[in-house]
This record gives C-alpha cells, sequence and structure tokens, in this order.
C-alpha cells in the first residue's frame, strides 16, 4: 500500500513508520510527506530518508477551503491507498474528504471519545483521569469523531505532568500505529457506518 504521512511537529510517528516500512514483508512505503508549515523535524526526517516532501500552508491561501483544495491535490498527486495522518494539527476539509474519506487515518492522544481536539494531554491531566492513552481512528468531518480502529490504555502517574505524559503516551501511540497501517494495508478494511471491521486474523 502506498502511504502519504502528514506531519506537523517532530514526526516520531513518521519514524517508526519508515522504520516499519523498510522490512518488505510489511505490506506499505511511504511515497510522500506532507506538512502545512516548513522547517519541520517530520519534514527533516522525510528529506533524510530520500522521500519527496511537499508543505501547504493556510496562510499562502485566501481562505480554508482553498487551502484543503490545494492540500488535497498536493496528497492526490502521490497516488496514496492511505493517507496517515500523523501529527498533523489540522482539521481536513469537504474537498479532501471527499476526495480521501474512508482512507485517512489519525492517531490521537487520548481514549476517544474522551479529550478531543489539539489539547488532549492536558485536557486529561486538568480532568484528573487516572487512565488515559491514544486511539488510531479513520477521519470524519469532526474533529477526532470518526470510527475507532484502536486504542490502548496507558496509566496517568502521580508526578506526570503534560511531556512526561505526552512522551510516555507517545511511546504506546507509535507502535499502535505501525501495527494498524500494517494490518490494514495488508488485510484491508471496510467500514460500515461508524463500525469497523478488519479484515485480518486477528478481529
Ligand atoms: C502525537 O501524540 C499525536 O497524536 C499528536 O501529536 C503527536 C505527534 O507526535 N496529535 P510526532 O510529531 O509524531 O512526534
Amino acid at each position: 500500500a502506498r502511504l502519504v504521512v502528514l506531519v506537523s511537529g517532530a514526526g516520531t510517528n513518521l519514524q517508526a513508520l519508515l522504520e516499519a516500512c523498510a522490512d518488505p514483508a510489511y505490506g506499505a512505503q511511504v511515497v510522500a510527506v506532507g506538512a502545512d508549515r516548513h522547517g519541520t523535524a517530520g519534514l527533516e526526517r522525510a528529506a533524510g530518508a530520500g522521500l519527496p516532501t511537499f508543505v501547504v500552508r493556510v496562510p499562502d491561501f485566501p481562505d480554508r477551503r482553498e487551502w484543503d483544495a490545494a492540500l488535497t491535490e498536493a496528497v492526490a498527486a502521490h497516488e496514496p491507498d492511505l493517507v496517515v495522518s500523523a501529527g498533523f494539527m489540522k482539521i481536513f476539509g469537504a474537498s479532501f474528504l471527499e476526495r480521501f474519506g474512508g482512507r485517512v487515518v489519525n492517531t490521537h492522544p487520548a481514549l476517544l471519545p474522551a479529550f478531543p481536539g489539539a489539547h488532549a494531554v492536558r485536557d486529561a491531566l486538568a480532568y484528573g483521569v487516572k487512565i488515559t492513552g491514544c486511539t488510531v481512528h479513520f477521519v470524519d468531518e469532526g474533529v477526532d469523531t470518526g470510527p475507532v480502529i484502536a486504542q490502548e490504555a496507558v496509566p496517568v502517574r502521580w508526578h506526570d505532568d503534560e511531556d512526561t505524559l505526552h512522551e510516555r503516551i507517545k511511546q504506546v501511540e507509535r507502535r499502535l500505529l505501525v501495527e494498524v497501517v500494517g494490518r490494514l494495508a495488508r488485510d484491508g478494511w471496510t467500514t460500515r457506518g461508524r463500525r469497523v471491521s478488519l479484515k485480518c486474523r486477528t478481529c
């Protein structure tokens, strides 16, 4: 399967995917990496791996609709089977979802539907939950509302701050994302309404 990965930050989830893709048995290859800003570590990782990269910045367009259309074209140029939003901090619009809907996967650092949005780790700490975690899900038109594919719990420790908790979640997140993308790439997927059934041996 051809993967286009979208990033905004450090790109450690991208790095985990790149390492997994080095094994031909994994069944997927990253064909391009896109970002919504220049100079992110994620783009540097991609360039270091010799991959094509592209940047589509919101301020370069008159409005969000035109930005979304440009992002759609930039991604489509690489003919992905699956688009992976790996720490991409933007909401996809109508044209993007029209083109790629049902094959966009996002990773989120909380157990959805708890703590959606851009500050999931901070919000979980502020609420005082003792268990949080991460979710890999298909993207729909809402914010972190699409069908859940996989989740894993991570305990909150009494001395955690946002950084320590996020880092512990990200260790789990990278493994879970790699596992899910590999299963989707090898075994395919179907979405029926909000339920997801993976055609694989273990589920
Ligand atoms: C991840 O925790 C992702 O869920 C969140 O941002 C983080 C991205 O990390 N939205 P990285 O850029 O892959 O290191």
